[in-house]
């Protein structure tokens, strides 16, 4: 049983959905299996998005595909995964989960898009995709988050082959225009935004004079990338009337206070698990509570948005 007592007014509903607190797990981190997801919303998370899963299985890349600076991580994993078909026997352990279940998935073409969409229509256990386009070390996804024009076309193919269920598209930062991209997605039928992918970044070994990882370029997550993700979701929110979901570098409640007041109606959270544990999202709940009361809010609504009242 998922224990609610701290949760009490952070409930939140989002595309129709009920997520009993507004801290979501983000995709890639321990979501690859029934048994870490269950663990993970055991842990007290009010919903999770899976590993980003591709219509093939895919090994990734060889190692070393993660670097821990300190002040955050860069990843180079190429999307390992199972691949649909196999993913589906993970997802049907996971029916009745107790918090929306976000698949999330990418796509080389439109035409696998269209595949996984009639696939996934039919997957119960599935309240929502996520549509990754802004993997930065993957060639073929990351161009497609940069262009609105993909964008918008390939958010239009899911909508047209995934019946009732909401379409969220995770937009990548390293782009010079987020709410360019945010509205091509916003016009190609997105119900919601998630804001940011990792940014697109590399590390030098110095005793080799060569690139660390074996993808040469990877993706920077954690603390480090807290402001440049905020700044997104303020300009896609000062715009677009569309629900975000902030991500980035949140690791206390004082982050997640800051996405509500950017816009953002909720956060993911992934790299912190690597340095708090999963012990995070209780922690963080209790904290967001304690803020709320002290300030005598009384609900996340009342803070969402604040920063765009100047
Ligand atoms: C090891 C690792 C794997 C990731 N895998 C995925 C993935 O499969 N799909 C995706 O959309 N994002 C992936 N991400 C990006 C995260 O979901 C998130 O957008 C990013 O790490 C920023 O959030 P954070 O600072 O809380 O980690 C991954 C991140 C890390 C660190």
């Amino acid at each position: 049983m998922i224990n609610r007592k701290y949760n009490g007014f952070l409930d939140v509903e989002i595309l129709n959905l009920k997520f009993p607190n507004p801290l979501i797990l983000a995709a890639g981190i321990l979501g690859l299996t029934a048994p870490l997801l269950k663990r993970v919303v055991y842990s007290g998370a009010g919903g999770v998005v899976t590993k980003s899963i591709g219509l093939k299985s895919r090994e990734g890349y060889p190692n070393p595909t993660i670097v821990d600076l300190g002040y955050g991580l860069v990843n180079s994993m190429g999307l390992p995964n199972p691949g649909l078909k196999m993913f589906i026997e993970e997802l049907e352990e996971l029916k009745g989960l107790k918090v929306p279940l976000i698949l999330s998935i990418y796509a080389f073409s439109e035409e696998e898009l269209m595949t996984m969409g009639k696939i996934i229509s039919k997957l119960k256990a599935v309240s929502a995709v996520e549509l990754n386009v802004s993997c930065p070390h993957v060639g073929g996804i990351s161009e497609i988050g940069k262009s609105p024009e993909l964008v918008k076309s390939y958010v239009k193919t899911l909508k047209d082959n995934l019946s009732n269920k909401p379409i969220i598209v995770k937009l990548t930062p390293n782009v010079s225009d987020i709410t360019s991209i945010a509205m091509a997605a916003v016009n190609g039928g997105a119900d919601a935004l998630t804001a940011i992918n990792t940014v697109k970044s590399m590390v030098i070994d110095i005793e080799t004079g060569k690139p660390l990882l074996a993808g040469v370029f990877g993706g920077l997550s954690g603390p480090a990338i807290k402001p440049i993700a905020l700044r997104c979701v303020y300009e896609i929110t000062e715009t677009l009337d569309v629900p975000v979901f902030g991500c980035g570098g949140v690791e206390t409640a004082r982050d997640v206070i800051e996405f509500i007041m950017a816009g953002a109606v909720a956060v993911q959270i992934g790299s912190a698990i690597a340095r708090r544990g999963l012990r995070v999202f209780r922690e963080i709940s209790i904290e967001l509570k304690r803020f709320l009361e002290l300030k005598g809010f009384k609900s996340l609504e009342e803070v969402r948005g604040l920063a765009h009242r100047r």
